[in-house]
């Protein structure tokens, strides 16, 4: 196999907080291959995005990368110099927030902020900086373009304001492209058209693309790959396909059944219990105070699992991954608790 374009390995990000040290990112691994999507999925606070402003080099002033490796394209981005990654981010690579309207710039025009991002990292003159803007406005679906590009950003509506933010993503062809719940702050209808460009884009551009989501019904249409993220860790890996058809954790498990619109009408009570805190993680698998497989066991708290290889494409944080083969919505946990 070949390389993959970005991969990952044993990241740890840790902030200085006035309660202590947090480490919201630990040991996390994972690859990224050419023109693939990953998705990242996790309840809120399981470090998905202090991940990717890891990667990117973007992360706030008490936050820092103590450990870890994340090699893209043949470099680490670990290790490069504030100026070898303003280089390549935005260019070789880029991301989409999930709030267009911070990201933007409310008194410059639309054209001249996507054309900023050309002219950063390419050769050109304005105007051809201003042409490519109004080219990207009209690949993004923002009708109009030619008149549109003189606009402000309070001028377009949120919808078409991520659609601006993909723009300027997308404006150098970026290999990696990360897509960071890029449609929470929007309404349904508009939700389902930005998500529908993006998916566009990444086959037109055939660039890797990372999406993070809560919504595991977007992951099933777009991702190739899933990677589980729960208190910091990455708890499970594998297929799209593999992961709905036969979850190898029982977090994922979880997050499946919960999932809203599933069939059937009623929708299962998300996990019960709460993600624990940074500063007070439970002890051997951080799981267990939630889960409905451990039954108690002893190994699930004393011992912390390591994210066990199952086969090639999957791997589980769980002690207990074999007796979840088959068991896709937990009846052998329904009869532990009987
Ligand atoms: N600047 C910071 N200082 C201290 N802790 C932080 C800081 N930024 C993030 N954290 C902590 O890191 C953990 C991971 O946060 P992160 O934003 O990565 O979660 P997330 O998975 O992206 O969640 P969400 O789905 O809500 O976006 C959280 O516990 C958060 O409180
Ligand atoms: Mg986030």
């Amino acid at each position: 196999m070949s390389e993959p374009l970005l991969s990952v390995a044993d990241l740890v990000t840790e902030f200085d907080t006035q309660d202590g040290l947090v480490r919201a990112v630990d040991h996390v691994s994972f690859d990224v291959g050419h023109g693939e999507v990953v998705a990242v999925v996790g309840e809120s606070g399981s470090g998905k995005s202090v991940t990717m402003m890891s990667l990117m080099g973007l992360l706030s002033g008490a936050g820092r990368v103590v450990h870890g490796r994340a090699v893209f394209d043949g470099r680490d981005l670990l290790d490069m110099t504030d100026d070898e990654l303003r280089r390549i981010r935005g260019d070789e690579l880029s991301i989409i927030f999930q709030d267009p309207l911070t990201s933007l710039n409310p008194v410059i025009t639309v054209g001249d902020q996507i054309a900023e991002a050309v002219l950063t990292h390419r050769d050109v003159s304005r105007q051809e900086a201003l042409d490519r803007a109004t080219e990207l406005l009209t690949a993004v679906g923002v009708a109009g373009a030619e008149q549109r590009v003189n606009q402000y950003p309070h001028e377009f509506s949120g919808g078409m304001r991520q659609r601006v933010m993909i723009a300027i993503a997308i404006a150098n062809r970026p290999k990696l492209l990360i897509a960071d719940e890029p449609t929470t702050a929007l309404d349904v209808t508009v939700q389902a058209q930005v998500l529908e460009l993006l998916a566009k884009t990444q086959q037109d551009l055939g660039s890797s693309t990372i999406f993070i989501t809560h919504d595991l019904g977007v992951v099933a249409e777009m991702a190739d790959r899933v990677v589980v993220m729960y208190a910091g860790r990455v708890v499970e890996t594998g297929l799209v396909h593999d992961i709905f058809r036969e979850p190898r954790h029982p977090y994922t498990r979880g997050l499946l059944a919960s999932r809203p619109g599933l069939e059937g009408g009623d929708r299962l009570p998300a996990i019960p219990g709460q993600a624990p805190s940074l500063l007070a993680m439970p002890t051997g698998c951080t799981f267990h105070p939630r889960c409905d497989q451990s039954h108690g066991r002893a190994p699930c708290w004393e011992t912390e699992p390591a994210l066990r290889v199952i086969d090639e494409n999957r791997a589980s944080r769980c002690h207990y991954h074999e007796e979840l083969a088959h068991d896709p919505a937990g009846e052998s946990a329904a009869e532990g608790r009987r």
